[in-house]
């Protein structure tokens, strides 16, 4: 790949480490800007998210990640007074066209929250949950789905024996890897992840950096963390926002080791957060 690092203070120019316009493109983000009403919350903000890797979006609280996240499956379609400027193509179509299905794109993205939130149903039934809202019926195809999909989010061994049982008595980590074992039975591209390990304690941490991992290569998976040791551990390229603007965007040993920024060089280094 072609590298060209551009140093510059500047936060109004992002500092990129990629040429943009590759093959392995999944997630074009264009000259993407969005309001909150009067209130802009991004500005300006082109990358190029890579197929089958894992990005990691950091920066301090407020920058914007988890805006620019649920920009993705357009989930601030629901806020009122939202406005949006320039584009996001998955697999080259813009998700703004008008003949998009927002219903399929967010099946084509699922989502991972910061609290771990399974149906208050049982285990099996929030893994089947996706397939019965499309009205799959047949219970091999369904049984095959709670193997695959718990198998898939490494929960099977820990949960094979008492699948009937209400999903809300699993551990924290266990429901996390639970929902993400549910956004995997829709089969989706994409996996958006915001903060997932937030609400865990280290040793589910763990399981949930080994899990995503896993799912290298499987799943083009974009995660916000305000963990820089777990972007570092989990993600292939890291994009670092500031004020609603990624400031830089590179391989991530290159973000963490060789920032081109001054201003990334200061918050991976900790000198603010
Ligand atoms: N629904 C909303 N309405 C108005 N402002 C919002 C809303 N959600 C987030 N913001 C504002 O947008 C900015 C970015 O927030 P957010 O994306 O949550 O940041 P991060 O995830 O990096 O902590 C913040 O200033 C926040 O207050
Ligand atoms: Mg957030």
């Amino acid at each position: 790949m072609n590298t060209h690092v551009e140093i510059d203070s500047d936060l109004t120019e992002t500092v990129y480490h990629f040429q943009k316009g590759t093959d392995g493109t999944a997630i074009d983000i264009d000259k993407f800007s969005l309001w909150y009403g009067e209130k802009q919350a991004l500005f300006d903000n082109s990358i190029d998210i890579q197929r089958g890797l894992v990005t990691a979006l950091i920066g301090p609280s407020g920058c914007g990640k988890s805006t620019l996240l649920r920009s993705l499956n357009r989930m601030n379609d629901l806020i009122e007074g939202l406005k949006t400027g320039g584009r996001i193509c998955l697999n080259k179509q813009n998700i703004f066209d008008k003949n998009v299905d927002v219903i399929s794109l967010r099946k084509r993205m699922g989502m991972v929250f910061q609290k771990p939130n399974p149906f208050p149903m049982s285990i099996a039934e929030n893994v089947t949950y996706p397939l019965k809202v499309d009205g799959v019926r047949n219970r091999n195809v369904l049984a095959e789905t709670v193997e695959r999909t718990l198998k898939g989010a490494a929960l099977w061994d820990e949960v094979k024996d008492r699948l009937k049982e209400n999903a809300l008595g699993l551990s924290g980590g266990q429901q996390q890897r639970l929902c993400i074992a549910r956004a995997i039975a829709a089969e989706p591209d994409v996996l958006l992840m915001d903060e997932p390990c937030s609400a865990l304690d280290p040793l589910a941490t763990i399981k949930i950096e080994d899990l995503i991992n896993e799912l290298r290569g499987k799943y083009t998976i974009v995660i916000v963390t305000h963990n820089m040791q777990q972007a570092a551990r989990v993600s292939d390229n890291t994009a670092f926002m500031y004020i609603g603007k990624i400031i830089e965007y590179g391989k991530t040993q290159t973000i963490f080791t060789k920032p081109g920024s001054k201003k990334t060089q200061d918050y991976v280094t900790g000198r603010f957060g």
